[in-house]
């Protein structure tokens, strides 16, 4: 774990916790989307396209809460709530005078909020306009004012999104998390996502809780990112690191 920032990261698996605590997306772009063929985000709008989308557009312009939980600089929401693909984050991330404003507006009437342990990209999001709101919480150690807040976005929002990142959070918090969201009378969605080959058994232990809570809709399986060279040392003979995309609702 970096002492600094408070991000977790398992050791077999490449740290990026520095990139994330810049303020501007461009270092995320250059040395993850560019440097490794991170190409998740098609596949995350792909699979929300697929599953989710329908529900939003039956909700006919009604404002619909949503959340994008370790939001980072906001590239999955910039791919779901934008419409946007990779290459066109790629295109909005070449400096950061481009990444100011979204190349896109957003779609659907979402009301966004940013969850990150990083303030200085949710710092970025919120000029961008890429989320409304934003809270800076460890997710792992919220301080009480914090926790409470947070949990009470899970619950007040109808679409969750968590890529690549329940990762990072120990299993208390994940459950925490998720009974939060659970815990709402309303119809809500969840898209969440694992990484291979890293964590498999925490990831297993995600799952669980996830089925505990929510009901399974569906999932997808494709490409994450290409492996750093640390990694393909980790795990050799693997070159690309493999995504499962689900999707879950309220029960
Ligand atoms: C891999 S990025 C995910 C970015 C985006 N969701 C995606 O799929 O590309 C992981 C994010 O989790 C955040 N994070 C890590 N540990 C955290 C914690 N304990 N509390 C809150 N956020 C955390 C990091 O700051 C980072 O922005």
């Amino acid at each position: 774990m970096s002492q600094e920032s408070g991000v977790k990261t398992d050791e077999k698996k490449q740290h990026f916790d520095d990139i994330y605590m810049e303020s501007t997306p461009v270092p995320f772009k250059e040395r993850i989307i560019d440097a490794l063929d991170y190409i998740s985000d098609n596949n995350n709008r792909q699979t929300f396209d697929r599953l989710i989308l329908p529900w939003c557009e039956k909700q006919q312009g009604k404002p619909i809460p949503y959340v994008d939980l370790c939001c980072c600089f906001g590239n999955t929401t910039l791919a779901i709530a934008h419409n946007m693909t990779v290459e066109e984050i790629r295109e909005n991330w070449k400096d950061a005078a481009t990444a100011n404003t979204p190349l896109k507006p957003r779609r659907l009437n979402l009301q966004t909020t940013g969850i990150d342990i990083s303030q200085n990209a949710l710092d970025y999001t919120k000029k961008a306009g890429i989320f409304d709101q934003t809270i800076q919480a460890d997710l792992n150690q919220p301080p009480a004012d914090k926790k409470e807040q947070v949990l009470k976005t899970m619950t007040d929002a109808d679409i969750l999104v968590s890529t690549a990142s329940l990762v990072y959070l120990e299993e208390s918090a994940i459950k925490e998390l998720i009974a939060a969201f659970a815990n709402s009378p309303r119809e809500g969605y969840c898209l969440v996502n694992f990484l291979n080959p890293f964590g498999l058994e925490k990831a297993d232990a995600t799952k669980r809780i996830l089925l505990e809570h929510l009901s399974f809709v569906g999932s997808t399986a494709t490409r994450h990112r290409r492996m750093s060279a640390l990694e393909q040392e980790n795990y050799p003979g693997e070159e690309w690191s493999l995504l499962e995309i689900w999707v879950l609702k309220r029960n």
